[in-house]
């Protein structure tokens, strides 16, 4: 069974993790993921220290991947890095690493899209969460709709127009005076909050909204954000309605999020519903996709935390795949900051 070496350093997390197998059969050996406290202080990641901190710690995060697995480098048969989209500087240090490693051991590069990454990690701990498929993907870059009638074909349905969904969650923390990143936060501060004193209009969704219309897979969240902004500034005790307020902006957003899945599911008969990203460790969100999806007899499958936000594995899974189809990147492979996921069908 081959054996792949996944790379990822497109955005905050340097990652680095060893899979062997073939199709849906396969063994995470190891898992290394390095987190860049440095970007809390502020606010936001700022991609130059990004980029600066994934060359000063990808030779030791692979290293460990290899060491953990107990593998030599000349036992690999591929390497899989992350080549688009996502911080340009940032990608560029995990591509490069890449091409050098492979054109030294003699070993093919797979060039592979993060968001198809996303797709592929619940796989890794689930064996049900394979297609075909529902998908919703929530991250702090993308949040997309997509069916999948097999592993390489994606019908995009729907995507937001404006903030993704973990960016939604990040902006309000910052406005509820939360750290960064601010899903975790406000999961927690929503936990003790009341579902009745805010109520945010759910963004998107309209009842008897006919399935040709643009909206009816869209997702919008930016309104939402404003709409709690003037919550926060007509708060005369913001510690008194913070966590209310933090409970009825996460409603809104997992209204918006189960009720565009609900639908997608139902239209193409899907009984399995995948979740990825990092909103995806949510688990109200879960829950809720749960309990709206049962009467139509769907299971939901989300990834545990460190599969749902960025990681090397699920590059790894998505590489494989594309490995075994006969991918094989050119020398030149460059990063994309932004390119449309592969195999995408008309919708
Ligand atoms: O997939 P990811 O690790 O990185 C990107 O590719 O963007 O997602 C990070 C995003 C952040 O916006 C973070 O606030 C959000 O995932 N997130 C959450 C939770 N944990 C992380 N959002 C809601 N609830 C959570 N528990
Ligand atoms: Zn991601």
């Amino acid at each position: 069974m081959p054996i792949i070496l996944g790379i990822e350093t497109s955005c905050d997390e340097t990652s680095a993790s060893v899979l062997e197998g073939s199709g849906n059969d396969v063994t995470l050996r190891s898992l290394v993921i390095l987190s860049q406290d440095i970007h809390k202080v502020f606010g936001g990641v700022v991609p130059e220290i990004a980029s600066r901190a994934h060359l000063s710690s990808i030779v030791p995060v692979v290293s460990r991947a290899l060491a953990d697995a107990g593998i030599a480098e000349s036992e690999l048969d591929a390497i899989a890095v992350t080549h688009a989209p996502g911080l340009i500087g940032a990608l560029l240090v995990g591509v490069c690493y890449a091409k050098a490693l492979g054109f030294a051991l003699d070993v093919p590069v797979v060039g592979v899209h993060h968001m198809e990454g996303h797709l592929f990690a619940t796989a890794l701990e689930n064996a049900g969460a394979v297609p075909p498929f529902t998908g919703l993907l929530v991250s702090g870059g993308h949040t997309l709709l997509l069916d999948v009638e097999s592993w390489g074909s994606y019908r995009l349905l729907g995507a937001t127009r404006d903030d993704a969904a973990g960016e939604a969650f990040d902006k309000v923390a910052k406005l509820l005076g939360l750290p960064y990143p601010g899903g975790r936060p406000i999961e927690a501060l929503a936990k003790q909050g009341s579902p009745s004193r805010f109520r945010f209009t759910t963004p998107m969704v309209r009842r008897n909204d006919p399935p040709s219309s643009d909206e009816y897979y869209a997702f919008s969240f930016s309104g939402l954000k404003t709409a709690v902004l003037n919550a926060v500034r007509g708060s005369d005790d913001i510690e008194r309605d913070k966590a209310d307020i933090a409970r009825g902006f996460q409603d809104a957003v997992i209204a918006s999020l189960v009720e565009k899945t609900f639908r997608a599911a139902d239209a193409f008969g899907r009984s399995r519903i995948v979740l990825g990203g990092g909103v995806a460790c949510n688990s109200a969100l879960a829950a809720a996709m749960a309990k709206r999806t049962a009467d139509i007899g769907a299971t939901v499958f989300a990834p545990s935390p460190r599969l749902a936000t960025d990681n090397a594995a699920m590059i790894a899974h998505a590489g494989l795949f594309r490995f075994e189809l006969g991918e094989r990147s050119p020398s030149n492979l460059n990063a994309f900051a932004s390119l449309p996921i592969p195999g995408l069908v008309a919708a």
